[in-house]
């Protein structure tokens, strides 16, 4: 009978070692420490960069298949999702584990409703920053600044101040999103909006100008609310591991928030979809596509919104935005940088060197030519994604907090610098200290 084993012989020692396999494929890097040379040996490790090859947490959160294009939250398909569901229920389910049944929506958006107000010295930071600070960064540093508002969150053990702190992030981040984008367009800060939905409400606080009431665009806040389901989790990302990382200390989920949301803010991450606009107003027409890929096969650019880390196919959040997009320009016109887009789609995909590595367009390539159409500056895309991840990394956190196997995250390294050698006095030092390699791996 085949074994669940792996058998590894260390041709140093010649002695052989039986390592369990779980899960159906995993390994426990802990066990490499068994495999040494002597006693006092430290043992194997695993060396991972950027953990391309490394489970860090078990979780039930998001199932993610790269090669086959599959996307589900807690089991649900993310097209069904998209189509039938809103995204406060989207968070329900991220955050709780189910769907939620009619009273339990009842509640949970009552409850989310109550913590959409911040408390007013929030307006005084957001006054502090410069007149063209960008929202990302005024999200990330109001987020943090929430931990001293409620000194309570850092009961993380504590189930129900983890839940009173998921609702309050959930229902505040949109206040301070739109506030952060009020601040950059010098308009005076709209009070959230109960009655509206979650993305109106985030539509109102940040469009409303002299009306009663603001009224939303019915297509405008369905594809928001659609665009935040789309956005809600998936696993283990660059924010979601940056969440995870700084909440293993037990800081405050604000503080950790505000990490997480530093990591989203970079352009390989949650800022691609700024910088895939950049990219689209760079190249200008759809007669430049073929120089463009000219120098993205040549190195010189990166193809920004397309590859992923996961994804080995079509980011099945790409198809929905792409079709998602059509409708949105219904409504508002067509952004005519959707031509470009479409126009390197289908030479991209077709060209040698994006198929043999297995390049396709993610989640970023067509949400910054919706979120354009729909009246939002670039600098606020990357805030929109942050506001629908919130659910996500809660539930990323949470996870991590009650499974006993998690400690503070701790990585290993290989130590590659100097061996031990002794302070000499500045006269006596020889000239040539900083040597070209202790340059180049220098700041
Ligand atoms: N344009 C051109 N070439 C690319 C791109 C791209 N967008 N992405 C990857 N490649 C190339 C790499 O140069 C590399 O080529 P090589 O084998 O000749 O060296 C190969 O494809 C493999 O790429 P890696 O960088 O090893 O892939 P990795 O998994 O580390 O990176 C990432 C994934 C960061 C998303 C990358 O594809 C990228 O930079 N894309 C553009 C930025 C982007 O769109 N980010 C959003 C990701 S989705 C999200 O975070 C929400």
């Amino acid at each position: 009978m085949a074994k669940d084993t792996l058998s590894i012989i260390d041709n140093r020692t010649g002695k052989e070692y039986e390592i369990p396999i779980e899960e159906g494929g995993v390994i426990r890097a802990a066990r490499l420490r068994n495999i040494k040379t002597s006693p006092d040996d430290f043992g194997l490790m695993s060396y991972d960069p950027a953990f391309v090859n490394t489970a860090s947490c078990r979780s039930k959160v998001t199932f993610i298949d790269g090669d086959t294009g599959i996307l589900r939250y807690r089991g649900y398909p993310i097209e069904e999702l998209a189509e039938k569901s809103n995204y406060l229920e989207v968070a329900y389910l991220v955050v709780k584990g189910e769907l939620p049944d009619s009273k339990h929506y009842a509640a949970w958006e009552q409850n989310i409703k109550t913590h959409t107000m911040v408390h007013e010295n929030v307006k005084t930071f957001m006054e502090g920053f410069r007149y063209d600070a960008h929202p990302m960064g005024m999200l990330v540093g109001t987020i943090g600044a929430l931990s001293t508002f409620y000194p309570g969150a850092a009961q993380i053990e504590d189930l129900e101040t983890r839940r009173l702190e998921t609702r309050r992030l959930i229902g505040k981040l949109p206040t301070l999103a739109a506030w952060a984008y009020r601040h950059s367009r010098g308009l005076p800060y709209v009070y959230p909006d109960n009655d509206l939905s979650y993305a109106g409400n985030f539509l109102s606080m940040l469009f409303k100008m002299t009306e009663q009431t603001y009224q939303p665009n019915l297509v405008l806040e369905r594809a928001l609310d659609i665009l935040f389901i789309l956005h809600a989790d998936h696993e283990q990302n660059c924010s979601a591991n940056a969440m995870r990382s700084v909440g293993s200390s037990h800081v405050d989920p604000y503080s950790a928030v505000a990490a997480a949301t530093a990591a989203l803010y970079g352009p390989l991450h949650g800022g691609a979809n700024e910088a895939v606009i950049r990219m689209l107003m760079d190249v200008g027409s759809v007669k430049n596509v073929p120089d463009f890929i000219k120098k993205v096969k040549a190195g010189e650019r990166l193809m920004m919104g397309f590859g992923h880390r996961i994804y080995k196919s079509y980011d099945p959040r790409a198809k929905i935005i792409k079709r998602l997009a059509y409708e949105v320009f219904e409504e508002t016109g067509k952004n005519p940088l959707i031509d470009i887009s479409l126009e390197l789609e289908r030479i991209a995909l077709e060209d040698d060197y994006f198929v043999t590595r297995k390049l396709y367009p993610n989640v970023d390539f067509y949400t910054g030519v919706t979120y354009q159409a729909m009246g939002f500056p670039m600098t606020m895309f990357p805030v929109l994604f942050a506001i629908a991840r919130t659910s996500g990394w809660l539930a990323q956190w949470a996870e991590m907090v009650r499974d006993p196997e998690q400690k503070i995250a701790r990585p290993r390294q290989v130590y590659v610098g100097e061996q031990l050698r002794h302070w000499t006095a500045i006269e006596k030092r020889p000239e040539p200290l900083m040597r070209e390699d202790a340059v180049s791996d220098s700041i």
